[in-house]
């Protein structure tokens, strides 16, 4: 299974001010078209309890897993399709939705879901959307992961976002 890691920036690093911060607030439009273009194409997303509530309702056209202790936790939004709980660890997720046919999964966020799955090396790509914010504190990309190292793959600009494509060096 491939994975890839999407996340908007601040020019300052942060992903959020805070747990049940959307970033539909302040990711620009083409980032908004590109999340929406890529988590398609993969078919797949896989996120943390606080960034389903705060998109609060599941992707349309996409499978959406969302690591939470129970489905109780998440609104119901059967109109706009399913949630799937999961507490498996990422590499049992990852195998279990290979074996329904899924080749690619986005991995969705937050920091805790970034992190858990830099650190158990599944990650093959990050698409890092730079915006043009500072919010001072908030969130970070990722909460201490250890020193890894990137090649980067891609520079683009639209309108004032920054697209950066990397891939992980896994050793
Ligand atoms: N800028 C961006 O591109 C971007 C992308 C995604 C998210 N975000 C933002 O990031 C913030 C959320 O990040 P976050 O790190 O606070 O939260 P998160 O990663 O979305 O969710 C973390 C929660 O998921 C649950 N969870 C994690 N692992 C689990 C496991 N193994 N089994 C069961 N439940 C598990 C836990 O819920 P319990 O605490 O209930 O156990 C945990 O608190 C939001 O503001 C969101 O909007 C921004």
């Amino acid at each position: 299974m491939k994975t890839f890691l999407i996340a908007a920036l601040t020019a300052d690093g942060f992903i959020a001010k805070n747990s049940d911060h959307s970033p539909l607030i302040w990711r620009s439009e083409a980032d908004r078209r590109f999340f929406i273009g890529r988590t398609k194409e993969a078919g797949l997303v896989i996120m943390g309890l606080n960034t389903a509530k705060a998109s609060k309702k599941p992707l349309p056209g996409r499978r959406n897993v969302i690591y939470a202790k129970s489905a109780e936790e998440l609104p119901h939004w059967k109109e706009y399709g399913e949630w799937e709980v999961t507490q498996e660890n990422p590499h049992d997720l990852l195998l279990r939705l290979e074996k329904d046919g899924h080749r690619e999964a986005a991995i969705c966020g937050g920091a805790t879901i970034y992190t858990m799955f830099l650190e158990a090396g599944l990650i093959d790509t990050m698409y890092l959307s730079v915006e043009p914010w500072i919010f001072g504190q908030g969130i970070h990309l990722f909460q201490n992961p250890r020193e890894q190292k990137l090649k980067l793959l891609s520079v683009r600009q639209e309108e004032e976002t920054v697209f950066l494509e990397y891939s992980v060096l896994h050793s």
